[in-house]
């Protein structure tokens, strides 16, 4: 069982293959207590797999020492199944990690995780290997897409699901938003994707740990219909749930460019400056003596030119620097204007809701302390939307 970093080897370092065999296909399956089904699933996985995938396959069943001996049964069947290959975790738990900890000591170029249960029908594997063999860099098993559903699943889970999968596009959308099913936990990938990128799953959904991480171009979906169980319980609690909107925002912490929003939010202070005196000369009584909204919109304007223009040399030069040309530099700043202005409403807004309806008015110095976080909130707007829109890659 390998220990340490959750990092998948390259195939060049990947653990050295039988003589003669050029193992393809390496397919995990996570167990816990599934001591009923896992002789029937891999009866029919090396059914399926055998001749159904040029090149060879291992399968490689991961158990967490079950309690109901899963990992005695999964030991007996390699006697008759060559290809399967048993880790049987003490120390490590999860379901997440038992997948990953597999992929490192797979051989095969292509990986894949599948259900211990049966719910996930083995069957459409020979789907998702087309579609890899076809040039994918991932395929999943969705229940959103044609062909695709769940069984009886109940309103509740149904409602738990897509309500995980809303959070998740609104936390990270970049990653949650590429798939129609993130959640599900039956899919193949290309090695080269994800090798050698330290993974930091956190309960159930490995999947959003390979598209946050991984160099993923084409994804390909094939639908299916999530089985009922035969024998045995899930094992998902509100554990589950929790860990993934841990996981979610600890993805959205470190896939945030935090180099970058750094560059930007000293741009946007630099803009303050520029605001103030600006605002200083034109309005106060012993300089131009304008009026206050005058002074302020012109204020503003030129403190938005500024923050552009630094923000095109450095905050985000080496996209900008892709995008030449006075058109290009004029659409950018077009952009980089509609939303500061739409982020100065936003402001506004946030500013008078916390000050009038939070009761920050009945705060010491509270009106500042809300303005101050109004400006922390249209930062990271106008941090994110431009970067999506404006410097879009
Ligand atoms: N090694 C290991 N360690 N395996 C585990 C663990 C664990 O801690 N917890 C669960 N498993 C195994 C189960 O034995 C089963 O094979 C598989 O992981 C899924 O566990 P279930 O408890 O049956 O999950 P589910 O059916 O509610 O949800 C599954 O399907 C969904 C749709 O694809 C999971 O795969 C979800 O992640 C997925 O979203
Ligand atoms: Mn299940």
């Amino acid at each position: 069982v390998p220990s340490g970093a959750l990092v998948i080897p390259p195939l060049s370092a990947a653990p050295v293959l039988t003589e003669g065999a050029s193992t393809f296909f390496s397919l995990i399956v996570p167990t816990y207590n599934e001591r009923k089904n896992i002789e029937q699933l891999v009866q029919r996985l090396c059914y399926l797999l055998d001749g159904g995938i040029p090149g060879a396959y291992e399968l490689i069943i991961v158990d967490d020492n079950s309690p109901d001996g899963t990992w005695q049964i999964a030991l007996e069947l390699m006697a008759q199944y060559p290809q399967l290959r048993v880790m049987r975790r003490v120390e490590e738990k999860g379901l997440s990690t038992a997948v990953i900890r597999g992929w490192q000591v797979a051989k095969g170029d292509v990986l894949g995780v599948i259900d211990g249960d049966l719910q996930h029908p083995p069957e459409l594997l020979l789907k998702l290997w087309q579609e890899i063999a076809g040039g994918a860099d991932l395929a999943i098993a969705s229940r959103h897409v044609e062909g695709g559903g769940v069984s009886q699943w109940s309103i509740i889970r149904r409602f738990l699901s897509r309500g995980a999968q809303l959070l998740g596009l609104v936390i990270c959308p970049e990653v949650i938003g590429r798939v129609s099913d993130p959640m599900t936990g039956y899919f193949l990938v290309r090695r080269t994707c994800i090798a050698n990128k330290t993974m930091n799953p956190l309960g159930y959904k490995i999947l959003i740990e390979v598209l946050g991480r991984g160099k993923i171009r084409w994804i390909a979906e094939v639908g299916y219909v999530f089985q009922e169980r035969q024998h045995g319980e899930s094992k998902v609690t509100g554990k589950q749930y929790i860990e993934y909107i841990q996981h979610l925002i600890r993805l959205r912490f470190s896939l945030w460019p935090i180099g970058r929003f750094f560059r930007f939010a000293i741009v946007g202070f630099s803009g303050v400056f520029v605001d103030m005196i600006v605002l200083y000369l034109l309005s106060d009584p012993s300089t131009l003596g304008w009026g206050l909204t005058r002074s302020k919109i012109i204020a503003s304007e030129l403190a938005i030119v500024n923050n552009f223009l630094w923000n095109d040399i450095w905050t985000f030069g080496d996209i900008s620097q892709h995008q030449p040309g006075k058109r290009q530099r004029l659409k950018r700043f077009l952009k980089f204007n509609i939303i500061c202005l739409a982020g100065l409403i936003l402001n506004v807004l946030v500013l008078n809701l916390l000050f009038n309806v939070f009761g920050f008015k009945y705060l010491p110095y509270g009106r500042y302390l809300a303005n101050l976080i109004a400006i922390v909130i249209v930062t990271f707007w106008n941090f994110w939307i431009n970067f999506k829109l404006s410097w879009r890659v």
